[in-house]
């Protein structure tokens, strides 16, 4: 899948843009507050109906406008053209696609799968759990067809459980959730099991490509429960303080991902610069398991791709994206950071107070 055009009405300082990519790499260059940001976060709201930047969509249209729209024509299975589009105004989304307006922002998924690496994408390393969660579980999504309703139900009956955890003096008995919660969990860290399986190989290989590290990293995939154990015996062990915190403390809504260096989390011990570049193998190692396991490809996007790496690492990184022969949007405020060269269909788009032209 690549996206063949994209149309932007109304996003921060981007007012009317058109736009015609390369299915391959697309350099957005210019400088500081042009709006190259901007257009990416137009992509990914296409793409899933979310910004990587705000859960505010009324900051989105340009100051005095009350409307945003972006449109885009996605090059399908076969060569189809499939028009999507997202307008937010009167506080309220619309949301099409092939002329049908989609209930639900994350139905957009099915149709341009993305992949995206952002100032915040290291977070994945540095904070909480939830972030490696969310790496995690946007992977099995796309590969697994039965993952997103036993989530959906896994979460139902676990918030049933802990409203009847949290009702004073309550002695009722917890039975059935804890069933229910116990088999659609078990499905969940199989699904993210067999998932992490095939990616820790990819990460390693392009951890390697891309940098060099003396020490070895290890990952380890914590389930959320003690492996040991069998989740329906932890929830009837931990009722009582379930009962006094009103909360289910375990599962697979508390499962990590832990990376180390030498006993160390990783974040700790290796440098800013390595830091992205292992994002970068992770999120690279995502998109290429995508392809790999579905057959099709995602739209592979970094801002800001040279920030924090010296040229070596950059033409590293852009060698390592060639090889993945996904659509490629990379921002950067400087070109001649980029070589372009290395790839075979590039374009290059320049930016300037929210102007987008093609470079030709
Ligand atoms: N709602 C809005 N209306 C108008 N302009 C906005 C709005 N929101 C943000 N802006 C402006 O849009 C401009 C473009 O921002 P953007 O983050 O896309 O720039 P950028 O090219 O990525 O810059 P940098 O290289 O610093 O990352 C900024 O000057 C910002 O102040
Ligand atoms: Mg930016």
């Amino acid at each position: 899948m690549w996206l063949q055009r994209l149309d932007i009405k109304n996003l921060r300082n981007l007012v009317d843009v058109k736009l015609h990519p390369s299915p391959r790499l697309n350099i957005i260059e210019g400088l500081n507050g042009s709006g190259k940001t901007s257009l990416l976060e137009s992509i990914y709201l296409l793409s899933c109906g979310k910004s990587f930047r705000t859960h505010r969509f009324s900051n989105l249209p340009t100051q005095g406008c009350d409307w945003m729209g972006v449109y885009g024509k996605i090059s399908g299975k076969e060569n189809r053209i499939i028009s999507v589009g997202l307008e937010h105004r009167n506080g309220k989304n619309f949301i099409k696609a092939e002329g049908n307006r989609l209930q639900k922002a994350s139905e957009l998924a099915n149709y341009l799968p993305i992949v995206v690496i952002h100032q915040e994408s290291h977070r994945v390393f540095t904070q909480s759990p939830k972030y490696r969660r969310a790496f995690v579980d946007w992977g099995v999504f796309h590969v697994e067809q039965n993952f997103l309703s036993t989530w959906q139900y896994f979460s139902r009956t676990l918030k049933q459980r802990n409203a009847a955890l949290s009702q004073r003096n309550s002695t009722m008995s917890l039975d059935h959730w804890d069933l229910a919660l116990h088999q659609s969990a078990l499905l969940i860290d199989d699904f993210r099991q067999e998932y992490l399986n095939k990616l820790i190989p990819l990460f390693n290989h392009y951890a390697a490509a891309l940098l060099s590290i003396d020490d070895e990293i290890t990952i380890e995939y914590k389930r959320g429960w003690s492996d040991k154990e069998d989740y329906l015996s932890v929830l009837n062990a931990s009722i009582g303080r379930d009962r006094l915190l009103g909360y289910t403390q375990k599962g697979p809504h508390r499962a990590d991902i832990t990376f180390k260096v030498c006993g160390v989390p990783l974040h700790e011990f290796i440098s800013r610069g390595q830091q992205k570049l292992l994002v970068c193998s992770l999120y690279i190692a995502q998109a290429a398991l995508f392809s790999k396991l579905t057959g099709q490809a995602s739209l592979f996007v970094i801002d800001d791709v040279t920030a924090e790496l010296d040229n070596l690492h950059v033409d590293n990184l852009m060698k390592v994206l060639n090889g993945l022969e996904v659509q490629i949007f990379v921002t950067t405020p400087d070109k001649l950071l980029v070589d372009s060269q290395l790839f075979p269909e590039t374009k290059m788009f320049h930016v300037e107070h929210g102007i987008v032209t093609e470079v030709v």
